[in-house]
């Protein structure tokens, strides 16, 4: 494909009760590009040039969650765990519309390896997607995670925490440890180092005595090394009379305080009703 296919292609998408501007190229058939406005249905993520076969189509679409398992509900937050395989049109369309918002990566229009977790807010009319990862379903390389997005009218909002925290909790149930795949995005690298540096340092507060990086990892399913990371980014590692230690500073612990007065929603496992296909 030429340069000049690859600019920034969509004008502004309406979905639901929003209208956000896309960031980056985006695949979409070129009769849809380029037209002033592109409406995607918020529940079955198909798009429409206009207005009025936007219209016609949701005075007939009857979906109002995405289009697979509840596996996760707590207050009005759910997960749908859904297949690649199954949903190919779904799971198209969420890339399509996911690569609006992402640049660097490759994006994998071949859905079926993939399991998509997609996160939902209820109210009367149905669940509205906030966000959602990708999961490879079997990855040789302990990723328990492909792609994140927050849809851009929900970002800063804490919920990138909740889809980091239950790619986690997914990698908890499994037993294993994981790692979201690289390269990550800037905003994807800064919002991981947020979530992993809070997460240690939460469990790191008030814990009195030795604790190994394995440990942590086996407590948090975080590799050694995403530890590690986080724990640099803190400058929280210090060698002291022969041996590495974890020092957390003042400011680190001042951020600390900032963190817990914010409140964050959290994933709670006892909601999760999940098992590891094997
Ligand atoms: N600027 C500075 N810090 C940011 C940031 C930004 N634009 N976005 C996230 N962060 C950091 C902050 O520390 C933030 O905590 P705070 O708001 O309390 O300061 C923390 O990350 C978590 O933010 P949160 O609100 O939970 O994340 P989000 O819902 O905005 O989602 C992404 C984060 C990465 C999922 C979102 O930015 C996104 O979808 N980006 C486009 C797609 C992408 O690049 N995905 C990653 C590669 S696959
Ligand atoms: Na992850």
């Amino acid at each position: 494909t030429s340069e000049v296919a690859r600019m920034k292609n969509l004008n502004v998408i309406e979905m639901g009760q929003y209208q956000v501007e896309p960031w980056y190229f985006s695949p979409y058939p070129l009769e849809y590009a380029h037209t002033p406005i592109l409406y995607i249905c918020e529940f079955c993520l198909c798009f429409y040039a206009n207005k009025t076969q936007y219209t016609r189509h949701r005075s007939k679409c009857t979906l109002q969650h995405p289009p697979g398992n509840e596996i996760y509900r707590k207050d009005d937050l759910s997960f749908f765990e859904i297949d690649g395989r199954r949903q190919k049109t779904y799971c198209r369309n969420l890339c399509l519309l996911s690569k609006c918002f992402l640049d660097h990566k490759t994006l994998y229009y071949d859905v079926d390896p993939f399991l998509f977790y997609i996160m939902t807010q209820r109210d009367e009319r149905g669940c509205h997607i906030i966000g959602y990862f990708s999961k490879e379903k079997e990855s040789s390389d302990n990723y328990n995670l492909a792609c994140i997005l927050t849809l851009p009218q929900y970002q800063r909002m804490g919920f990138g925490r909740s889809l980091m925290q239950f790619s986690y909790e997914l990698s908890k149930a499994e037993g294993k440890v994981g790692s979201p795949e690289k390269p990550l995005s800037d905003l994807g690298l800064l919002s991981y180092r947020t979530y992993w540096s809070e997460v240690l340092v939460d469990m790191l507060v008030g814990f009195d005595g030795e604790i190994s990086i394995d440990e942590l990892s086996h407590m948090t399913s975080f590799t050694v090394q995403d530890i590690m990371h986080a724990l640099f980014s803190l400058d929280a590692i210090r060698y002291y009379h022969g041996q590495h230690c974890i020092v957390l500073s003042e400011r680190v612990m001042e951020a600390h305080e900032r963190f817990k007065k914010k409140k964050h929603r959290k994933i709670d496992p006892s909601c999760l009703k999940w098992v590891p296909k094997v």
